[in-house]
């Protein structure tokens, strides 16, 4: 009796598996490892019923948080622009498309047919308004190496949340085609008593209010996807840049081929 074996590691938790053909990467280099460090970790796995593409390019959408978690108790606190123009570049030497806001809009704005839209509540204090402002330029000049988007996708599956506090991590794999376990990540360099009182703020906090509550409409929206004719507008250049992306996964793209379409490229957008 012949057994096929997959090489495996133990590490932050997790037993990683690569069940590829080719040569196993090292898992440094398929982590966003920059990221993995941290003397305390925080793991929460989840099954949420979709598709495993459907799950990264809901990461690439910047604007739904505007609409699906206006309300949501995570961000009762935090001020987001009812509109605004995405941009979507390169990062991580080819493995990633980093997405951030080329325009910030207003807080409030009358969407023809939809109705108001309003980010103005009396929690949201305009002080807190920073949380959601980075320092843009350097993506703008394209020096996009060492600089934090709110949003990162990276090959070969992940996809990143930087928020001031740190990064929060989530890799998704998919278990078929209508399924897919989420393992997300929350890393924070902390020891003794200052390590115990944030498990226990993760525990009591984190955890429902982000990883149930705020995820969960994430979830809820995506298990109710429903497949039909795709309709695409500006603002979706992160889906777009991380298609593009996937097609040069482990290489099955050659980076001189970088600058022209991939073959099967079809995408009309509108907006
Ligand atoms: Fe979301």
């Amino acid at each position: 009796v012949r057994v096929r074996t997959y090489p495996a590691e133990e590490r932050w938790g997790v037993v990683w598996v690569f069940v590829g053909d080719m040569e196993p990467p090292p898992l440094d280099e398929d982590v966003p490892i920059e990221h993995f460090r941290g003397s305390v970790c925080m793991l929460n796995v989840q099954v949420w019923r979709h598709n495993w593409r459907d799950g990264m390019e809901n990461t690439a959408d910047m604007m739904h948080p505007q609409a699906l978690h206006r309300h949501a108790p995570f961000m009762w606190f935090t001020r987001m622009p009812v509109w605004g123009t995405m941009g979507a570049v390169e990062t991580a030497r080819g493995k990633g498309v980093g997405i951030y806001y080329k325009r910030v809009g207003g807080y409030e704005a009358e969407f023809p047919g939809l109705g108001t839209l309003s980010n103005n509540a009396w929690r949201k204090y305009p002080a807190l308004e920073r949380r959601m402002v980075y320092d843009f330029s350097k993506a703008e000049r394209g020096e996009v190496e060492g600089v934090a988007f709110p949003k990162e996708l990276r090959l070969p599956c992940w996809r990143i949340l930087n928020t001031r506090a740190g990064a929060f991590l989530e890799g998704m794999v998919p278990v078929d085609a209508h399924s897919t376990r989420r393992f997300s990540f929350t890393f924070r360099d902390l020891r003794g008593p200052s390590a115990l009182l944030f498990k226990l703020y993760y525990y009591l906090y984190l955890q429902w209010c982000r990883d149930r509550l705020f995820m969960g409409e994430d979830r809820w929206a995506l298990e109710r996807l429903k497949p039909g004719p795709e309709r695409i507008y500006s603002n979706d250049v992160g889906v777009l840049a991380w298609r593009e992306l996937s097609k040069r996964a482990r290489g099955a793209w050659k980076s001189s081929d970088r600058a022209q379409p991939a073959p099967d490229t079809k995408v009309s957008t509108t907006g």
